[in-house]
């Protein structure tokens, strides 16, 4: 494929969306052509993975709506794009699925073969990168409270201790994935951008 999959992941106001937002900013004014996009990503299954997380629906459960919802996005969004050339930045993926559903019991390597799968059948294959932006939980919660939010915050956020809990697994996942960076996220915007900056722009060297 042309182009190039750049994942951000990070615990619940790690900075995903806001750091996503400039490195397609950065790259669009290096003329890049740049797809900026997020999971969940069809609108109505996004309000009602929401609700289901909302009315306690089982990791079982979440996980299928997430792979169902990944799979129509990769097939109808993200391997044209990527065919296309396009630098195809992406806020959450299955990382994001692997730190809440598999944390909350679903089986680990079932999840993994079935992402594989999910990676393989659409033809999108695994992230070139996947920055992992690491933030204390004491400082993700106060940024979670400090932002003004549309959609109402779902319960996973509503606590430090889930925000640790969260936080340690995706220390984890980190590990255990070699496309993924752990990137230091607590400092000023652009402190975390540049950061970001030195992973991404090995990407595009060879
Ligand atoms: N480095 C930073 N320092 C202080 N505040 C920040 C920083 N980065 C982002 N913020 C603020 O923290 C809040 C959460 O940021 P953002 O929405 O980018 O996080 P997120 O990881 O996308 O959150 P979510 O998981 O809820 O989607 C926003 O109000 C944003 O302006
Ligand atoms: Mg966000």
């Amino acid at each position: 494929m042309k182009g190039k999959l750049i994942v951000i992941e990070g615990n619940d106001g790690s900075g995903k969306s806001t750091q996503a937002r400039l490195l397609a900013e950065n790259l669009t004014k290096r003329g890049k052509d740049i797809l900026l996009t997020h999971q969940p990503w069809k609108k109505r299954l996004r309000k009602y993975i929401r609700k289901r997380i909302e009315e306690d629906a089982s990791p079982k459960e979440l996980v299928r709506l997430f792979l169902i919802d990944r799979f129509i996005q990769c097939l109808v969004q993200i391997r044209p794009a990527l065919k296309k050339g396009k630098i195809v930045i992406l806020d959450r993926s299955k990382y994001s699925t692997e730190a809440y559903q598999v944390s909350r019991g679903f089986p680990e390597k079932k999840f993994e073969k079935m992402s594989e799968w999910v990676e393989k059948i659409s033809g999108v294959g695994t992230a070139d990168l996947c920055i992992i932006l690491d933030v204390g939980a004491k400082e993700s919660f106060r940024r979670l409270k400090k932002a003004k939010r549309k959609e109402k915050n779902i319960k996973y956020e509503t606590s430090v201790k889930e925000l640790e809990k969260t936080r340690n697994k995706y220390l984890k996942i980190a590990k255990k994935y070699r496309e993924c960076v752990l990137v230091n996220g607590e400092g000023t915007i652009a402190e975390v951008y540049n950061r970001i900056w030195k992973e991404v722009k090995g990407i595009f060297k060879e």
